[in-house]
């Protein structure tokens, strides 16, 4: 029996599956990879000055622009059949599937895919670089969204700067969802890897977590990754070709 037909029948036997995906589920919809030596983002750009907290107060107008741009092209993009087919295997056995991801892209939910775990945060939400003013006061906080026009928008009250919703590089990532990533990992009984290098931790973590817990863990990469080693199996192949074949 090959590799995916033994990855289909532990499937089948699985009550709960965890996929934890990153930013190679993305590249089938013509978003660029962080770490794609042709068309990486970070390949143009130094990612200490588009993705940290100091580069964005160096220079605001830099990093929202950069991320505006990304935002078209993201928005310019559609769900693969990767996505999709996650989101349909989901629909079709509800409750089994937990679905961690470190893209920010929207895609997965424009499948249709519900609950997804975002551990980097999420391209097209906007908050306040600092701790908003009547916030601190106790008041309610003003709507990023409600900011002055601008490059970036910023508070009309107070001069507040709006940043990019997503976790930069040094910052901590959102404590609920790395919660539920981990608990996720530590409870099911097959973890599919998809589209991610295993560089970056916590996230990169997750697959050991879930190993250690008795799960089987499944990577599906087109190349060799850093979480290969751990990995029950490895399906070299890409996700908008494999993942129709694995839940469809
Ligand atoms: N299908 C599946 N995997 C693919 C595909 C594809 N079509 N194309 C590329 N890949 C794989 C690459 O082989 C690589 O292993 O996707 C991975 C992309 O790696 P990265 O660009 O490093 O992206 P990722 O692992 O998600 O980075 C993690 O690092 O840059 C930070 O916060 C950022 O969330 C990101 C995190």
């Amino acid at each position: 029996m090959d590799d995916l037909q033994t990855v289909r029948g532990w499937l089948e036997q699985a009550p709960r599956l965890c996929v934890l995906t990153g930013a190679g589920m993305s590249a089938e919809s013509g978003v660029p990879t962080f770490r794609d030596a042709l068309t990486g983002l970070w390949a143009r750009h130094d990612p200490q000055q588009l993705a940290t907290e100091a580069g964005f107060r160096s220079d605001p107008q830099l990093v929202w622009d950069w991320y505006g741009s990304r935002r078209e092209g993201v928005a310019r993009a559609e769900p693969n059949a990767g996505h999709r087919a996650l989101a349909a295997w989901q629909a079709a056995h509800p409750e089994r599937l937990t679905l961690v991801t470190q893209n920010v892209d929207d895609l997965h939910q424009r499948a249709g895919s519900t609950d997804v775990i975002c551990l980097h945060g999420a391209l097209f939400e906007d908050r306040w670089i600092d701790p908003c003013a009547r916030e601190v006061r106790g008041e309610p906080a003003c709507d990023p969204a409600r900011a002055e026009p601008g490059r970036p928008p910023r508070c009309g009250e107070c001069g507040n700067l709006v940043r990019p919703g997503v976790v930069w590089f040094g910052e901590a990532l959102p404590g609920r969802a790395l919660q539920a990533a981990e608990d996720a990992a530590s409870d099911c009984e097959l973890m599919l890897v998809v589209g991610t290098a295993g560089a970056v931790y916590p996230a990169a973590g997750l697959p050991a977590l879930a190993r250690q817990a008795g799960a089987r863990v499944v990577v599906l990469n087109p190349q060799p990754s850093e979480l290969d080693r751990g990995a029950h199996v490895v399906l070299r192949g890409t996700a908008a070709q494999l993942l129709p074949q694995l839940l469809g």
